[in-house]
């Protein structure tokens, strides 16, 4: 029985992101979900506590997720939540080229190593970035994300066709 992080970005979280939680869930026994700004995504479409929020409401059926939102760096968060690993999941080539950068990085700079879970083919196209820009000009995410953060978007969309809300 291990801990893991798993932090990421989650702004906002997809269903690839909770087969994720509940593999990591299965597979090693206590998850802290950690919601972290991303340096290269600075303006989020919903703000950390938000993420937070919608994260905890969507796994509430799980035993044992913790869902935590950490404005520092994963290595500290997974310090603080002392996780044994940083577990990352990965969708395509892309992802893990990026992926392996951060966790040599992290590994380098405080020991703490990552595993990868390769995500659900039938999930692996999922992205927050294109469900952040259907939500912004109104369309409908409910078939890309858990109800609570569906919900959640609806609350906060424009009308149909009305264009992104953010520049
Ligand atoms: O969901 P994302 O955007 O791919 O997640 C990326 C995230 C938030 C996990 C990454 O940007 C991150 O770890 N941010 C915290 C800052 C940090 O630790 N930076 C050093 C990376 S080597």
């Amino acid at each position: 029985m291990s801990t893991v992080l798993y932090p990421g970005s989650f702004d906002p979280l997809h269903n690839g992101h909770l087969d994720v939680i509940e593999r990591a869930a299965e597979l090693f026994g206590r998850v802290v979900v950690a919601a972290m700004y991303n340096p290269a995504k600075p303006a989020g479409f919903f703000d950390l506590d938000e993420r937070q929020a919608m994260i905890e409401e969507s796994v509430a059926h799980l035993y044992d997720v913790e869902v935590r939102a950490f404005a520092g760096l994963a290595v500290d968060a997974a310090t603080e939540s002392r996780a044994d690993f940083i577990v990352k999941a990965l969708r395509t080539p892309g992802d893990f080229e990026i992926e392996q950068q951060m966790a040599h990085t992290n590994y380098a700079v405080s020991g703490v190593r990552t595993v990868y879970l390769p995500c659900r083919p039938d999930l692996s196209f999922l992205s927050s970035r294109f469900i952040r820009e259907i939500a912004q000009y109104g369309g409908d995410v409910s078939p890309l994300v858990p109800a609570a953060v569906a919900r959640r978007v609806k609350a906060r969309q424009p009308g149909p066709l009305a264009g992104p809300t953010t520049p």
